[in-house]
């Protein structure tokens, strides 16, 4: 059996092969944007590429079908060979390639290469889940705006290749391009200067064009698909794939985009990110209707995971959009109101009562610890601060089944707390605990509230708001270690990463 370590150098040796992007229409190599993994099974999984030799436009292949070779071997150097298969894709799906792999044994390393004529791609690694096993590894990410600041943290996953990388959303950010260099937000005390380091590739994306240009800038970063050559994911996405802060078929600001519009833009949306994804259901479409199958469970050792959507199905936000918090006001508290519609609260419930699993995770995208701002009682209607009642239903729901963990991230903020049966009241029993991942590069402006705000939550043990990120999980049977990795120099590809601290749940 070949090492790790030999892997990722034939892996970074294959990614130093690939040619750079923006060489125009003489530049036919497909392979620009690597490869990926994903939904590991104990059996198979999902394989990913897409051909696209012009990435930034459009892709650049012909109209028509195209067949395209993979093969799946035991061996990291592609000698053992145990599919050996063609796939066919097209320009409906922008030449993307989505291979569901069945029948592989559980709990092993696996290596699959994508082939068009002559041209191969990078080798990736897809590992399966077994059940059985003692022991797993995640690395828990999200929110990767482009422009401020490098991919550093994902060399370091890429290194690490844990069993499973989980997005918890904000993959592309949807805004235009800013200008290059120095750029200073707020005044006096809390003004937060920042550095704009990589431009966006045009304006506000809206239409199915922009939005497949804008996740193929994002691929074509080296860290990220190395990540994703590593490790197999598991995604869900956020606000930022569609439209900050969007809520069904609310869109952040109604009043500049009518709902009809809004159906459009999400419908463009849906379709890129799938497109984009190592994901196994393509967006249903009716007319101008699109749904996105995005939650499911998987089941990796001792942790099932839950993966969860809290964007296509939430009731709009109420009660105000101020930053980072809001009075507390009746309407949160509406028992009608929903992060997830009731189909994926009841589908969840189910799961998890139903779950035999020692370790019982909630992988979703806002905080659901409740996080009172120093300037009163104020709230994030965003998070699950808006959301109470459910919240409330969720936790009692969690209050027996075993070892509940919750990850999050959305706010660029590293956290690690507790969460109790009565949330608002540390003195009620605790249920679970939560680990938020800091952002892969997005800043968090509102840092200094947030660390301000500390001494009010003392349920929450760590707050980082001001480092870029990831989050290492291991899980064995009777523990759950979370390892907050930290970027020394967000402004340099090559810096060095550390643990900034650790969390382990059978010593709290
Ligand atoms: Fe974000």
């Amino acid at each position: 059996m070949i090492s790790r370590r030999r892997f990722l150098q034939t892996s970074s040796a294959l990614l130093a092969l690939t040619p750079v992007i923006g060489n125009g229409a003489n530049n036919r190599y497909p392979f620009t944007l690597g490869v990926a993994s994903g939904s590991p099974s104990d059996s198979g999984g999902i394989l990913w590429t897409r051909l696209a030799p012009d990435p930034l436009r459009g892709g650049g292949m012909p109209a028509g079908r195209v067949e395209v070779r993979y093969r799946v071997c035991r061996d990291q150097a592609m000698r053992s060979t145990l599919i050996d298969d063609v796939v066919v894709t097209s320009d409906d799906k922008v030449h993307s390639v989505h291979v569901a792999l069945q029948g592989l044994e559980a709990g092993r390393d696996y290596w699959y290469q994508f082939y068009v004529g002559e041209d191969e791609s990078p080798v990736g690694r897809l590992r399966t889940t077994d059940p059985r096993a003692a022991s797993a590894r995640f690395a828990l990410a999200s929110c990767q705006a482009w422009e401020t600041g490098y991919y550093t943290a994902w060399r370091d996953v890429a290194e690490w290749a844990p069993d499973c990388v989980i997005h918890v959303g904000d993959y592309i950010y949807e805004g235009g391009a800013s200008a290059l260099g120095r750029h200073r937000r707020g005044s006096g005390e809390t003004a937060l200067e920042y550095e704009v380091v990589r431009q966006h590739n045009g304006g506000e994306i809206t239409t199915l064009w922009d939005y497949r240009n804008r996740h193929a800038l994002y691929r074509s970063d080296p860290h990220l698909q190395a990540a994703h050559a590593a490790s197999p994911w598991l995604v869900a996405m956020d606000d930022h794939e569609v439209d900050n802060n969007w809520a069904g078929l609310i869109p952040q600001d109604p009043w500049a985009q009518t709902e009809q519009e809004f159906r459009i833009r999400r419908l463009a949306a849906f379709k890129a990110w799938y497109e984009h994804m190592p994901v196994a259901q393509p967006p249903v479409i009716q007319g101008l209707e699109s749904r996105l199958q995005m939650y499911g469970a998987w089941r990796f050792g001792p942790a099932q995971v839950h993966l969860l959507d809290t964007r296509q199905y939430r009731s709009d936000q109420v009660c105000g959009d101020g930053f980072p918090g809001e009075p507390a006001c009746a309407r949160r508290d509406d028992p009608g109101r929903s992060m997830t519609g009731d189909e994926q609260e009841k589908w969840l419930l189910q799961q998890l009562v139903r779950s035999e699993a020692p370790f019982n995770v909630i992988a979703q995208q806002t905080w659901m610890t409740p996080y009172r701002y120093a300037s009163g009682d104020r709230y994030n209607m965003d998070q699950w601060d808006g959301y109470t009642a459910q919240r409330r239903r969720l936790l009692e729901a969690m209050h027996g089944v075993r070892n509940p963990v919750v990850l999050s991230g959305d706010w660029h903020c590293a956290q690690a707390s507790s969460l109790h049966l009565d949330p608002e009241d540390r003195s009620s029993p605790r249920v679970a605990f939560e680990f938020a991942s800091t952002s892969i590069s997005s800043l968090c402006s509102w840092q200094d509230r947030v660390h301000e705000a500390a001494p009010d939550n003392p349920h929450v043990t760590y707050v980082n708001g001001r480092q870029r990120g990831y989050t290492r999980c291991t899980v064995g049977l009777d523990n759950w270690c979370s390892e907050f990795r930290v970027v020394d120099d967000p402004l340099s590809a090559s810096s060095p990463l550390r643990t900034d601290f650790e969390f382990n749940t059978r010593d709290a």
